[in-house]
């Protein structure tokens, strides 16, 4: 069964103007469990609002999305959230200590008894930052370093999926492949991963399968193999090796 499985789901928002506008139109695609699945597709075809209704950071209008077999509506939101962790495009830190911030879910959820420096040091050890990072301020970590805290943050409530919006699109190569590595690990320990990229290289070394979303719908899913051997969607996607859609 599907841990993740969007069924023709439509999104509406209204506009600065209040005029209603389809952002995803009859989406439909299934993540397997313990994969690396992409989403891809031009700016503006409604990755992210689709990542975001995986926690219900906004609701669809129709249709359904199932995690393990439950409509996420159905689920108790802060389960849905333990189960479902989110690590945002932009830099998402606080102003604040790199611990302060890798805690912040467990806080919010009143982490009281354990040892709140062991927790951390752990999370750190997870995505490969040294303990003496700890006290330091997050605004005088690299963007590279930042992002592994952001990662950080969202492995500290053990989530079984996590939900990534261009981990890597503000990194330098090197910073990039560290983040990779990540998911690979984490991947190969059982966390499945939906990723919004448009670095079709890095789909390919990483994911699994991928559905390509233009305008609000899906255009195509299946393996990095079969997008590329579809010369039409290739070129279409493609501007060049190792291309972009849309920078
Ligand atoms: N809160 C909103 N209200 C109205 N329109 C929105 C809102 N958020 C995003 N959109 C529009 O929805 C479309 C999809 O946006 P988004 O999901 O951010 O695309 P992507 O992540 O693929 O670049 C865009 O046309 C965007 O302008
Ligand atoms: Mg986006």
């Amino acid at each position: 069964m599907a841990i993740v499985d969007f069924k023709n789901v439509f999104l509406q928002k209204k506009d600065e103007k209040g005029m209603a506008v389809e952002i995803l139109r009859d989406l439909s695609f299934a993540v397997e469990p313990g994969v690396v699945y992409a989403l891809a597709g031009p700016s503006g075809s409604g990755k992210s609002s689709a990542l975001r209704l995986i926690n219900r950071l906004d609701d669809y209008s129709d249709g359904q999305i199932y995690i393990d077999g439950q409509e996420v509506k159905a689920w108790d939101i802060r389960e849905l959230r333990a189960k479902v962790g989110f690590m945002f495009q932009e830099a998402a830190l606080f102003q604040g200590s790199v611990m302060e911030n890798v805690l912040y879910g467990l806080c919010l959820r009143g982490l009281k008894k354990c040892n709140h420096e062991a927790t951390a040091l752990g999370l750190l050890e997870k995505v490969g930052l040294p303990a003496e990072l700890l006290q330091r301020n997050v605004e005088s970590l690299s963007g590279g370093q930042k992002q592994r805290v952001n990662l950080a943050r969202t492995l500290a409530l053990d989530p079984d999926i996590i939900l990534m919006d261009e981990p890597t699109s503000s990194l330098d190569p090197a910073a990039a492949n560290t983040i990779e590595n990540l998911i690979q690990d984490l991947n190969q320990q059982g966390k499945t991963f939906i990723l919004v990229s448009h670095n079709f290289e890095q789909i390919e070394r990483i994911a699994a399968a991928c559905t390509i979303v233009q305008d609000g719908q899906g255009i195509f899913s299946g393996t990095p193999t079969e997008l590329f051997s579809n010369q039409d969607l290739a070129n279409l996607l493609m501007n060049g090796k190792g291309a972009r859609v849309d920078e």
